[in-house]
């Protein structure tokens, strides 16, 4: 009950059609049809770890949505028949049970932002662009694809259109329930997740694009994505957050996180490229130390990527090119350079990084424009 009003509530605040409420009958409009949306992964410059209730973030985030890494997610649906069960899942073209468990988990959790969920069965197939554990986050690009997809069923089931902004904040709330970094991948370029200094509209609840204008050397930054492994983690970002609870620097990281969210959007306007580097690092390197220092204590980094950092830091004083990285949950570096540089970089990362990684494999991308309405095309 607290959950249902809590939910009301929220969308009262949000001014979302009272007539999509929870708990009203409505006349379904379309009884079968397809939907179809493409949703990027991203990559936190500020990172989202720890976090407490319903997926709400101890600290806000920052990152940009990748151009190349999306995850396409078709949903065929039609009223159900007496007795029939919710849904299906295909990943890759074949059913897949773990997966399929998940999602339907997910969906029933859904039912009371969705209703016609109850009475309707979903066929959901959905494929990657980009390899399995290989440094772009899946679950960001996978529950924001199908998040916007039950926000595009809504409006042809009920026949009804939200205002743009209601339905990717809509989006990114759902998005979010299935994975907190999946907030900010339903929309593209900078996006800020989370309560923050410095903009006044940052909601906890749902990620929003930055406040404030991007200098044109981050609206085409590139994210050479450099593949030490592709072996699944032998720790989860679920275990990690939770192993925040009670970790002896949490606060002090969360308002270092405050503080680095503030700068980092100061950074992105100005186009300050080295200090750019020295943050983003700095919280890549924060987010990784949280993991050596709590209780158990567990690192993600391998060797290989302790010496690509060693060799991208010498690149950059060697040549003055402002080249940084980041790191997420994993062993694999996230090369980040403005696109003017990029043949300076591709060579360096074919001559002196490629040793390094797993079968000489990397994965060029670059900041994206976010998610894309396929059958409307
Ligand atoms: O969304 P989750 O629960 O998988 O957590 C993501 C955590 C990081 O990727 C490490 C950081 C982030 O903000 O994306």
């Amino acid at each position: 009950m607290w959950f249902v009003s809590r939910l009301n509530m929220f969308w009262r605040k949000m001014n979302i059609n009272s007539s999509i409420t929870i708990g009203t009958k409505k006349k379904y409009i379309s009884t079968e049809g397809r939907v179809t949306w493409e949703s990027p992964s991203n990559i936190a410059l500020v990172k989202y770890w720890g976090k407490w209730g319903r997926q709400m973030p101890r600290n806000p985030s920052l990152s940009f949505s990748l151009k190349n890494s999306v995850t396409r997610t078709l949903v065929d649906y039609r009223l159900r028949n007496s007795g029939e069960k919710g849904m299906n899942f295909r990943f890759d073209g074949e059913r897949q049970s773990g997966f399929e468990k998940r999602i339907s988990g997910f969906l029933h959790e859904m039912e009371d932002f969705f209703p016609f969920l109850k009475e309707y069965h979903l066929n959901v197939s959905s494929d990657n662009t980009f390899p399995h554990s290989s440094g772009v986050a899946s679950s960001a690009s996978a529950y924001s694809a199908l998040a916007l997809c039950l926000c595009s069923l809504q409006e042809e089931i009920y026949g009804e259109q939200m205002e743009q902004s209601e339905f990717f904040r809509k989006a990114s709330y759902v998005a979010r329930l299935g994975s907190g970094s999946a907030a900010r991948s339903v929309y593209g370029g900078f996006v800020g997740w989370g309560k923050n200094g410095a903009d006044s509209a940052g909601s906890d609840e749902y990620a929003l694009p930055i406040g404030q204008p991007v200098h044109e050397v981050f609206r085409d930054l590139q994210d050479a994505i450099l593949l030490m492994s592709t072996e699944p983690k032998k720790v989860t970002s679920s275990r990690g957050h939770a192993l925040m609870e009670n970790h002896p620097y949490a606060e002090v990281r969360y308002q270092q996180a405050h503080r680095h969210y503030e700068q980092l959007c100061d950074v992105l306007t100005s186009g300050d490229l080295m200090r750019f580097a020295d943050l983003v690092e700095n919280e890549a390197m924060s987010l990784h130390a949280l993991m050596m220092n709590s209780h158990p204590s567990y690192t993600l980094l391998l060797p290989n990527t302790l010496a690509g950092i060693e060799r991208i830091r010498n690149f950059r004083i060697r040549t003055g090119i402002p080249v940084c990285f980041t790191l997420d949950a994993g062993p694999n570096i996230h090369l980040l350079y403005p696109k003017l540089e990029q043949v300076a970089v591709v060579s360096f990362i074919e001559e002196e990084l490629k040793d390094l990684l797993e079968q000489g494999n990397w994965l060029a991308d670059e900041v994206g424009d976010g998610p894309v309405k396929l059958d409307s095309l």
